[in-house]
């Protein structure tokens, strides 16, 4: 088959004049509708990656649509100088809809609303008097939480942190689901913060164990240090339930949200509960474009639609779909150890004479016209929209089925 020449030209554009940070596949996504995603050659794929889960309710939803349209006659930007309304009413309703919190930080990313989190938790610290050596943030090997510096460095995986020191001060890291390990590096009294996603994402969907929350929030009482949660993969819905901890019956101090939020507009946001409410006052911290007002009317019909008891049934529906696909898969051909995650955050644990080969996977899958993550090397990683029908689905995994039978065995 000869390749389109435009193809051809765009992905030598990519080679040349991107920062060479990514590996993208040799393909180039034209238009995306729901759960499935057409490239400029025509060829049509299910999408059960959503953008890395940000696309929670499918692409071009006609409603998020209506939305972006609507204000984008009316007003883009402002600044957070002057007040505008879709700002204002979505932190008013991602307060009401938290349960926990009393003030809302818009910004633009999930990096950005980590490093505001990290700067609110250094902020609330210095405000009662602690010194800088006693504002240690804890956060947990295998952790991602950003690639600005201070989240890399919170981010407890070396890959992404060599090369970039001198790393900041004041991070210290602790092994996840163990609370022994989290007592004994809390002891000294020294810590401000304990960070951590309730699900684990990048690292290969690890949820933290039943009770680990709880236990972690206990400590964060005894020692008086802030309990933040980094919901910005697990939140809004793709684990269950609109926030993940709710399943864990905890209350954070602060929340930190963006991917699924925006439904594809980048918007990132921080939510702060009673302690921290106040720790920053005027010109303590900022962003320009942070929550503006395109953004924002799109995340608030977002926000509305992932908090629906149509969209938490769906979530359970084809969470157990997938579920029941992949173990089907799994008796015909015996790849996998486990499928762990929680609700359309789930990963497939590749079996150890098997290891090392999802990205080989996700090559084959794109061959076969699905679009499919990894979670490091050895896990792939299913983040469809959370809007996703049974029809997309059921193609989605006979997709897999048909990539997984071309997969060479060695
Ligand atoms: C849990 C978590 N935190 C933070 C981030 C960083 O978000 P962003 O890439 O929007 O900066 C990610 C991105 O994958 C994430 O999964």
């Amino acid at each position: 088959m000869t390749r389109d020449v435009k193809v051809d030209e765009l992905l030598a554009l990519g080679r040349d004049v991107l920062l060479p940070v990514y590996k993208q596949r040799e393909m180039i996504l034209e238009r995306g509708q729901g759960a499935r995603v057409w490239d400029s050659a025509g060829r049509e794929y299910v999408d059960f990656g959503a953008g890395i889960a940000v696309c929670s309710l499918g692409h071009c939803n006609p409603e998020l649509n209506t939305a972006l349209i609507e204000q984008a006659g009316k007003l883009w930007h402002t600044s957070n100088v002057f007040y505008s309304e879709p700002p204002l009413r979505l932190a008013q309703e991602l307060v009401a809809a938290s349960r926990f919190a009393q003030r809302a930080f818009l910004c633009n990313s999930g990096a950005e609303a980590n490093e505001a989190a990290i700067k609110l938790a250094r902020k609330w610290a210095s405000e009662q008097g602690r010194p800088p050596e006693r504002r240690t943030i804890l956060t947990f090997h295998g952790s991602f939480h950003g690639r600005t510096l201070a989240t890399v460095t919170a981010t407890a995986q070396p890959k992404y942190q060599q090369g970039y020191e001198p790393l900041p001060g004041g991070f210290r890291h602790v092994d996840f689901n163990d609370i022994a390990a989290l007592e004994a590096a809390m002891a000294g009294g020294d810590v401000a913060a304990v960070m951590l996603e309730p699900v684990q994402g990048e690292s290969g969907v690890i949820p933290a164990a039943p009770g680990y929350l709880q236990a972690v929030r206990a400590l964060c009482d005894k020692h008086d240090a802030l309990l933040v949660l980094d919901e910005i993969q697990c939140g809004m819905g793709r684990s269950g339930e609109l926030f993940a901890h709710w399943a864990d019956g905890v209350t954070p101090d602060i929340v930190t949200l963006a991917k699924a939020l925006g439904g594809g507009m980048p918007i990132g946001a921080l939510l702060a509960g009673p302690k921290v409410a106040q720790a920053m006052q005027f010109g303590a911290h900022g962003t320009t474009f942070g929550g503006n007002p395109l953004a924002a009317a799109v995340a608030r019909v977002a926000l509305r639609r992932l908090a629906s008891d149509e969209i938490v049934a769906n979530v359970a529906r084809q969470s157990q779909a997938i579920r029941d696909g992949i173990a089907a898969i799994n008796r015909e051909l015996d790849l996998f150890t486990e499928v762990r995650g929680r609700g359309l955050m789930l990963g497939a644990v590749l079996k150890p004479e098997h290891a090392g080969k999802a990205g080989v996977i996700g090559d084959l899958a794109a061959a076969h016209g699905l679009l499919l993550l990894q979670a490091g090397p050895d896990v792939l990683r299913f983040v469809p929209a959370l809007s996703i029908g049974d029809a997309d689905v059921v193609e989605g995994l006979k997709r897999l089925q048909t990539a997984l039978q071309a997969l060479p065995r060695d």
